[in-house]
């Protein structure tokens, strides 16, 4: 049976990502971690693991008829998990958007067999990989924000020591209240 690694995800903005390289670079030294490409850096709504066609499909059904308004995502919190050894951006509150969209999804995701693990949803953008030894984090005071409009499925493939993530659906959220 043919399968696909799949996560659903938020996508950030060209420009931000660059950006958020740029400030990488300025606040950690090389030897912290591996750097995640500009390109994919993104935040994790749902992984799915290995995923056949037709579950992929149902589920991309499914994502289809959320009907959800967008939100406002501020990144403005890192950290450091030493055992998986990620460097990592996030908010210090997520916004409760952010938090219904990603609980619907993985409890889609779980009911057709694709298992969520225990731990508790932590949205996070990766900025750095292999990062096992100790990481000073730059202080507080960083702050990108975003409007999120829009959610993804991605495909990941790995090959000859690089990640690729290739987007196969789209789906817009409804105007954020207020826009
Ligand atoms: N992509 C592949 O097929 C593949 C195969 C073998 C080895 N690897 C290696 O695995 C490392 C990670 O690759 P990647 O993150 O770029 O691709 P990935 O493992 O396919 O992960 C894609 C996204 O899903 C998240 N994710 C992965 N496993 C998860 C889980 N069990 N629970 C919740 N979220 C999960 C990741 O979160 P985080 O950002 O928090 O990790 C990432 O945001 C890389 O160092 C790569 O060398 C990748």
């Amino acid at each position: 049976m043919t399968t696909q690694r799949l996560f659903f995800a938020l996508e950030l903005p060209t420009a931000l990502q660059q950006t958020l390289v740029q400030w990488r670079a300025d606040n950690f030294p090389s030897e912290a971690g591996k750097p995640v490409a500009a390109a994919n850096l993104h935040l994790t709504l749902a992984f799915l693991g290995e995923v056949s066609a037709a579950t992929s499909q149902t589920l991309q059904q499914l994502a289809a008829r959320i009907q959800q308004p967008g939100f406002t995502l501020d990144l403005d919190d890192a950290g450091h998990w030493p055992r998986p050894g990620v460097v990592w951006l996030g908010c210090q509150r997520a916004p409760r958007g952010l938090l219904q969209l990603a609980s619907l999804l993985r409890a889609q995701a779980a009911r057709h067999g694709c298992a969520q693990g225990t731990q508790p949803f932590h949205p996070h953008v990766t900025l750095l990989r292999h990062a096992t030894s100790p990481v000073a984090l730059p202080p507080r005071g960083f702050h990108w924000q975003l409007q999120v409009t829009h959610f993804s499925l991605f495909a990941s493939t790995y090959a000859q020591g690089r990640t690729r993530y290739k987007r196969l659906a789209r789906w817009p959220l409804s105007p954020h209240p207020g826009d």
